[in-house]
């Protein structure tokens, strides 16, 4: 089987709408410039996909691109993965070896996952960021090094600082320029868009010629996709196997998606019943407050009675149409 496409640069993002264009210009603009980016977005949204295209619309495009998995390594082989080793520095090491950044040298080392690197190493790394040089384990010379960092999280970078489990000076020298990858809920009609390259790029590999069906795409725009991009192309993946002409994507392959409170913002599918959103909302509302029921009438600017009135019919509104089925309508 031939591989999927590989399409480098800004333009292997694909998507139309204006947060993704938006991420495009910053790419292309931030691409010819030596300094550290910060890429932030949930998971699945394409963090390291922007990492590749920033690496092949730089200068850098013909070094390597080495991306390192910060929190997948044994403390104790850290220092070694990262800086290399001289041979006999240790019990097994029989031959010199390049570590991440000698290996990146002249390209790009992207670090994934960044809060996750024990603390230690993230000193260590620091150091050799600030210097330029670095030392081999067993080894007695430094050796400089070239190399452009991209850093990645889906964690809150605050709440990381504040848990002391990403240092603040490691946070301000990789943050020079942050970027943020939009979750596929704030991407408009990019979900279908990306729906059908996702079915093309399949087709092309197998040599068919599948088509996604109506209905699989009302439920692909209906969906809130909190496993964003890689959730959809999962979700693709498997209706493209199954298919023999036409995608089937059932409604079990995109259950409905619960609201998500993130600080103060409570954020809603995009179709829910005006029942259901009206319930989600007294409910958030009442959490914030502490369950305190005349400071949540207040701060909603209803009396105590309305609010009593509205939980009763919101809640009883909410049963009704679970029972009958009808929880989500397109509001488009
Ligand atoms: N705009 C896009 N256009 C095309 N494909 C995309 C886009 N965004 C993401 N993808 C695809 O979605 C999948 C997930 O992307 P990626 O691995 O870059 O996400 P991530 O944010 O790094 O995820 P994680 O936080 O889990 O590491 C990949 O197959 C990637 O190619
Ligand atoms: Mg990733």
């Amino acid at each position: 089987m031939t591989p999927l496409p590989n399409i480098a640069g800004a333009a292997s993002l694909l998507g139309d709408s204006v947060a993704i264009r938006a991420l495009r210009a910053q790419i292309e603009r931030v691409a010819p410039t030596p300094v550290s980016v910060l890429i932030l977005g949930e998971s699945g949204s394409g963090k390291e996909l922007a990492a590749r295209a920033l690496h092949a619309a730089s200068e850098r495009r013909k070094g390597p691109f080495v991306a390192v998995a910060c929190g997948a390594m044994p403390a104790e082989l850290a220092e070694s993965q990262w800086f290399g080793h001289e041979r006999g520095s240790f019990t097994g090491a029989t031959d010199r070896r390049r570590g991440y950044f000698e290996t990146a040298h002249g390209g790009t080392l992207f670090l994934d996952e960044i809060g996750d690197m024990p603390p230690p190493t993230q000193v260590k790394l620091l150091r050799a960021l600030e210097s330029g040089v670095i030392c081999r384990v067993g080894g007695s010379q430094f050796v400089p090094v070239d190399v452009r960092v991209i850093a990645a999280t889906r964690h809150d970078v605050t709440q990381a600082l504040r848990s002391g489990s990403l240092r603040d000076d490691l946070l301000y020298r990789l943050a020079t320029f942050v970027m943020h990858v939009p979750a596929l809920r704030h991407r408009d009609s990019d979900v279908v868009a990306l729906a059908h390259a996702h079915v093309a790029a399949l087709n092309a590999r197998a040599r068919t010629a599948k088509t996604l069906s109506a209905a699989s795409v009302q439920r692909l725009s209906a969906h809130a996709w909190p496993g964003n991009v890689r959730e959809l192309h999962h979700v693709i993946e498997r209706a493209f196997i199954l298919a023999d002409d036409l995608l089937d994507v059932t409604p079990e392959a995109v259950p409905p998606y619960d609201p998500v409170v993130r600080g103060a913002t409570l954020e809603l599918p995009r179709v829910v019943t005006l029942a259901s959103a009206q319930h989600h909302f007294i409910t958030a509302s009442l959490a914030h407050h502490g369950n305190d029921k005349p400071r949540t009438a207040r701060s909603l600017g209803v009396s105590l009675k309305t609010l009593y009135n509205r939980l009763a019919t919101s809640t009883e509104q909410t049963e009704q149409t679970e029972q009958t089925g009808q929880t989500r309508q397109p509001c488009r």
